[in-house]
């Protein structure tokens, strides 16, 4: 088992992944902008995910699409498009275009989701000497009922099929549960086994070194939702 290591995005030069909060993996802490309350509230306007073939309604989510390039540190945002995923990535919910709800004009401009995109652009151009990279992000509530559990990762163990992937927490409220695995791709051992805590929690690894996976979420007080709100950024 790898102990769990706080670094920096420059330490994926040798390691899997990195954990930690955004002052202590991006250098920056963006939970002190002025619009980390705006990028919280982005997980409170989310429309359920219609393309949940468990028939869970745990999920809401909204999905876009970005450019990042490193020269002039560009960051562009595409045309909104439907998500497919090969079956062989996903066999719950792959093999078919998944039309979910697009990113508003507020949330592409708003400013905790730019500089995040932008700083892990800089590191990973730095990291794989690759000048341009297509990304995808999608923001995710996960609700816990006393009734339902919340599935983070419905489909089980996986791949995003994808260079790096991320997981950056804006809200933990009322949940226990949600422990993240990262399995080594041969082997399938642990190489990690940690939580995203609380708002401002970031996790990135190498997509095509590990599998992951997440426990699901029960509310802490049944009497209440437990919402785990995380954006997810995938860079290929
Ligand atoms: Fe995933």
């Amino acid at each position: 088992m790898h102990d769990v290591t706080t670094a920096g995005l420059e330490a994926l030069a040798e390691e899997r992944f990195v954990i930690g909060t955004t002052a202590q993996v991006l250098g920056e802490d963006l939970t002190a902008l002025d619009d980390w309350c705006g990028f919280q509230a982005i997980f409170e306007d989310l429309p359920p995910d219609a393309y949940m073939n468990d028939g869970g309604s745990y999920r809401l989510r909204r999905f876009g699409r970005f450019v990042y390039t490193h020269e002039g540190d560009r960051l562009e945002v595409q045309p909104h498009a439907p998500y497919s995923q090969p079956k062989y990535f996903n066999p719950l919910n792959g093999g078919v275009d998944r039309h979910f709800a697009p990113l508003t004009d507020a949330i592409v401009n708003n400013q905790v989701l730019q500089r995040v995109l932008k700083l892990l652009g800089a590191a990973y151009s730095a990291l794989e000497d690759q000048p341009r990279w297509r990304i995808n992000t999608y923001f995710n509530r996960i609700v816990a009922k006393s009734a339902e559990d919340g599935k983070p990762v419905p489909e089980g163990k996986h791949r995003d099929g994808v260079k790096f992937s991320c997981l950056f927490m804006a809200n933990h409220i009322n949940f226990t549960g949600g422990d993240t695995t990262l399995f080594d791709l041969l082997t399938h051992d642990a190489a990690f086994e940690g939580r995203l805590s609380a708002g401002g929690d970031i996790l990135v690894f190498r997509d095509d070194t590990v599998l992951h996976d997440t426990t699901a979420i029960q509310p802490a007080d049944l009497a209440k939702p437990g919402y785990r709100d995380v954006l997810v950024i995938e860079f290929r």
